[in-house]
């Protein structure tokens, strides 16, 4: 696992050894430990220090922390035939923009981009579709690209979902950027982990929409309040993107459902998104709520519903 201690290389970790699988983990072992079993090896990227994968031989290599092609093509350089099957982590930002809902894997992407300053919505889409080609041409029926939507679960600290679920449970009159009914797919880090290890098991190449149930921003907020007892009012209040997560303009909402049809017959699983965000709500109180630096504070959301 390249990044195996970060938030979705976690969860997959976790399947592989729930398999029965050695796991090694490279990382510059900065977003925290990994669990006990996995040998854990350090390195950097970003300064091309690969020394540490210099011996040993794996089934599978899964790169989680490649958004450049120079990342992907120094790892396969380092990697070479010592490892079996590719799988490369992208995302459902390789997509071309404003397709129709619910298209598939055969869907037309981005135009590549081989290098990039910094990681926008304009580059991180296009980086990733170079690093695709480059993991394909490399590898060819032993790559395997899984592209996710929005991954959440228990470990999600980012605070993008974690901002609504904290909203919902909170409850009251909760203020909403945008309409009720914006789409949300999703996807439980533990179905990405799952999906991740059946196809190595099953040595499928060839790329998969690792995205989650439709359901809706209104749905997600409306679940955490049901969960922790609590009843919501949602407020319609001006759409301000740049101080709520998760909120996408009503233009893009088509765009970005996808359908996960070729993923969940290869063995994806479905967690259901109240599973998902009452695991969530445990795990958060368990760790104590630390305070989220994403969204608005309690006094800017107050601010903003008195004047509704
Ligand atoms: N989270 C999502 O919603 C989502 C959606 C679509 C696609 N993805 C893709 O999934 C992958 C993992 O995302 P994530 O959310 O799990 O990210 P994350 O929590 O930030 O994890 C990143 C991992 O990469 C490692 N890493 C970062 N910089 C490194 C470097 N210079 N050298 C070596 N290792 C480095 C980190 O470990 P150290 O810090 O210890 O080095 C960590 O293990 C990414 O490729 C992302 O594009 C994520």
């Amino acid at each position: 696992m390249l990044g195996g201690n970060g938030f979705v290389g976690r969860a997959i970790v976790a399947d592989a050894l729930a398999q029965g699988a050695e796991v090694t983990s490279f990382s510059r072992g900065q977003s925290g430990s990994v669990p006990a079993g996995v040998t854990e090896l350090i390195g950097d990227r970003s300064t091309g220090d690969y020394s540490a994968l210099g011996s040993g031989e794996w089934d599978a290599v899964v790169d989680l922390s490649a958004f450049r092609t120079r990342e992907v093509d120094q790892a396969m350089e380092v990697l070479g035939d010592r490892v079996g099957r590719y799988v490369f982590v992208s995302s459902h930002a390789v997509y071309e923009r404003g397709l129709p809902p619910g298209t598939d894997e055969t869907a037309p992407r981005r135009e590549p981009m081989r290098d990039a300053d910094e990681l926008t919505n304009d580059t991180y889409g296009p980086c990733k579709v170079a690093c695709e080609d480059d993991v394909v041409e490399r590898y060819g029926a032993r790559a395997t690209l899984v592209r996710p939507g929005k991954v959440t679960g228990p470990g999600d600290s980012s605070g993008t979902v974690l901002y609504w679920i904290r909203r919902g449970a909170r409850g009251g009159r909760v203020a909403l950027p945008t309409k009720p009914e914006q789409p949300l797919q999703l996807i439980d880090s533990r179905d990405v982990g799952r999906l991740v290890m059946q196809l190595i098991a099953d040595e499928r190449d060839g790329a998969f929409n690792a995205v989650g149930p439709e359901s809706t921003l209104a749905e997600l907020i409306e679940v955490a309040a049901e969960l922790a007892g609590t009843t919501v009012e949602l407020v319609p209040v001006p759409a301000d993107a740049t101080r709520f997560p998760l909120v996408e303009p009503e233009t893009e909402w088509n765009g970005r459902r996808r359908n996960p049809a070729k993923a969940r017959a290869a063995g994806m699983p479905v967690t259901p998104l109240r599973q998902t965000v009452a695991d969530i709500l445990t795990w958060d109180e368990t760790r104590g709520t630390p305070a989220l630096t994403i969204g608005p504070t309690a006094e800017q959301e107050n601010q903003l519903l008195a004047q509704r």
